[in-house]
């Protein structure tokens, strides 16, 4: 067997295999006179109809009027007729599309064959054409998604198997090599198994985290080695599943609110917030108080969902000015995170002053100078500011006044010399008020009494008495009664009557009359004769 090779069109390699044993049989009786030969062509697949695929009147060395005289002609088993033989210009055309991936699949080499007859003689000539695959085929993935769901904490080097692609074309042609688009997670291994086929996976290289990345998008290329290249793809998505690997962060380090004291149970003062950047129960929070103490907890409350923050018992500024608490906020999954909470209390003034009475002088005497001190009275209130600043004031009709001496400390002083028998007793309300808005006050009334001394004389209720008498009294007869009063009080004004020692008629008027000390009663001495007295006069005396 000779090898003849040529090129056409300078690039595609035609080889002709040619029989050069020409074995002339002759139909003559017995005898078929009978030539054999076998051309080889190669072609490539997919040429369009018509296209030459070889002259096989050149290649077997026959004219055109032998092809035409012989009735040259293709017969051949096969079911589809690849090829025409063109008599007139002895040539191999084609004469259906020839997908090389549908004649053979993936077996290499690829070829048909068929034969040319020729009669007078008979000559028979076998044709091989060979289909060379082109790149007609690109990979393709069967499906044209692939998703995983993978945790974020998926431990690294954790590998992740991908569907493999398939290209119908064959060797080179076919698929060569597989590219995982750029991304910052994943790199691609590709594997062998052991029969020899490959597959591919991805590797986690760099720790996945759903708070910055929830959703990946990448894509899976395959790639076959001819030229042009073709390609073909899939996407990737990996949904990052949450894991709690975040603890909750309140967006305040510390919290400020005000509470009035006295607010009403419900009274809702400030709302504490804190995020958690996993998701679902990961980052469900729930607040409360964190190592509040003990007294506290009745007082304030934090809803557990909204971390509001309530009253719900007494705020009394006297008691606490400031509360600090800390709030905590913890995830289900059991991570928590506290901030400071400081409430201040804002007084309000609910405290009246309170007055306590240190010292009271009473009875006072009447003829105590101006500015004897009555009382010291200390004020007190609990609340703080003007809410506790107090002023004490009394009734400005009195002969009295209040003073401060130290602070929170009042004289209550008289005014002026006071007089018992104008007034033996006085109510004295003190009023101490605080500068609050409204202002509080409170009173209490120290009663003073005066005491007496002997200021004032016996007073006679008249300027002068008179009376008759018959003559011929008995000694001792009752004439009159007199009386005289004091103002004073008790002893200074208990009062004995005298008479006032005058001579009548040369005579001791104690030898007329005589008065009773106690009660004033005027009787006689003597018994009267009118003839010799007719009219005594004489002054009592309330001594
Ligand atoms: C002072 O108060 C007392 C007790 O309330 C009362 O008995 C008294 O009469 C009052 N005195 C004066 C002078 O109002």
């Amino acid at each position: 067997m000779a090898v003849k090779d040529f090129y056409r069109n300078g690039c595609a390699r035609w080889r002709v295999f040619f029989q050069p044993q020409w074995q002339v049989l002759f139909f003559i009786s017995c005898y078929i006179p009978f030539a054999v030969s076998q051309i080889r062509y190669s072609i490539p697949e997919e040429m369009s109809k018509g296209s030459l695929i070889g002259n096989v009147a050149q290649d077997l060395g026959l004219d055109l009027k032998r092809l035409r005289m012989g009735r040259a002609r293709i017969v051949t088993g096969e079911s589809t007729r690849y090829a025409e033989l063109r008599t007139d210009k002895g040539i191999l055309v084609v004469s259906e599309r020839i997908d090389r991936e549908q004649l053979c699949g993936d077996i290499t080499p690829c070829s048909f064959s068929f034969e040319i007859i020729l009669e007078n003689p008979m000559e028979l000539h076998q044709v091989t054409v060979e289909i060379t695959d082109v790149n007609d085929n690109s990979p393709v993935f069967e499906n044209n998604k692939i998703s995983f769901e993978i945790s974020e904490s998926a431990a690294l080097g954790s590998g992740f198997a991908l569907e493999r692609a398939y290209d119908s074309d064959v060797e080179l042609n076919s698929l060569q090599n597989y590219i995982l688009s750029r991304n910052d997670y994943f790199v691609l291994k590709q594997n062998s198994n052991p029969d020899g086929s490959k597959y591919v996976e991805m590797v986690l290289d760099k720790a996945l985290d759903r708070e910055k990345h929830p959703h990946l998008s990448l894509k899976l290329i395959a790639v076959d080695g001819g030229s042009p290249q073709r390609s073909g793809s899939v996407n990737i998505d990996v949904t990052v599943l949450d894991a709690n690997d975040n603890a909750p962060v309140f967006n305040q380090t510390v919290y400020r609110a005000s509470v009035m004291e006295n607010s009403e149970k419900g009274t809702p003062l400030i709302t504490v917030n804190a995020t958690d950047a996993d998701s679902g129960t990961n980052g469900q929070l729930l607040y409360s108080f964190s190592d509040i103490k003990e007294q506290f907890k009745d007082i304030f409350n934090i809803d557990g969902n909204t971390g509001q923050i309530t009253v719900i018992g007494d705020v009394d500024f006297e008691k606490d000015k400031r509360f600090e608490i800390r709030v905590k906020a913890k995830d289900q999954g059991g991570l928590t995170s506290t901030s400071k909470l400081i409430i201040d209390v804002t007084d309000i003034n609910d405290n009246a002053p309170a007055i306590n009475v240190m010292s009271l002088s009473s009875p006072i005497s009447e003829d105590s100078p101006p500015s004897t001190t009555i009382a010291i009275i200390h004020v007190k209130d609990a609340d703080s500011g003007r809410n506790g600043q107090v002023m004490c004031s009394i009734d400005k009709n009195f002969p009295f006044s209040i003073k401060s001496s130290l602070s929170n400390y009042y004289n209550l002083i008289t005014d002026a010399f006071l007089d018992r028998e104008t007034q033996s007793e006085y109510n004295i309300t003190v009023i101490a008020t605080d500068s609050g808005s409204p202002a509080l006050s409170s009173s209490t009334t120290l009663r003073l009494k005066v005491s007496d001394i002997n200021d004032n004389a016996p007073v006679f209720d008249r300027n002068s008495y008179s009376t008759h008498i018959l003559e011929n009294n008995k000694p001792g007869l009752s004439i009159y009664s007199v009386t005289a009063r004091d103002l004073d009080w008790n002893q200074n004004s208990i009062l004995s009557y005298f008479l006032e020692d005058t001579q009548i008629g040369g005579e001791p008027i104690s030898s007329y009359v005589s008065i009773n000390s106690e009660n004033g009663i005027i009787h006689a001495v003597r018994s009267f004769d009118y003839e010799q007295i007719k009219q005594l006069s004489f002054i009592p005396n309330d001594g």
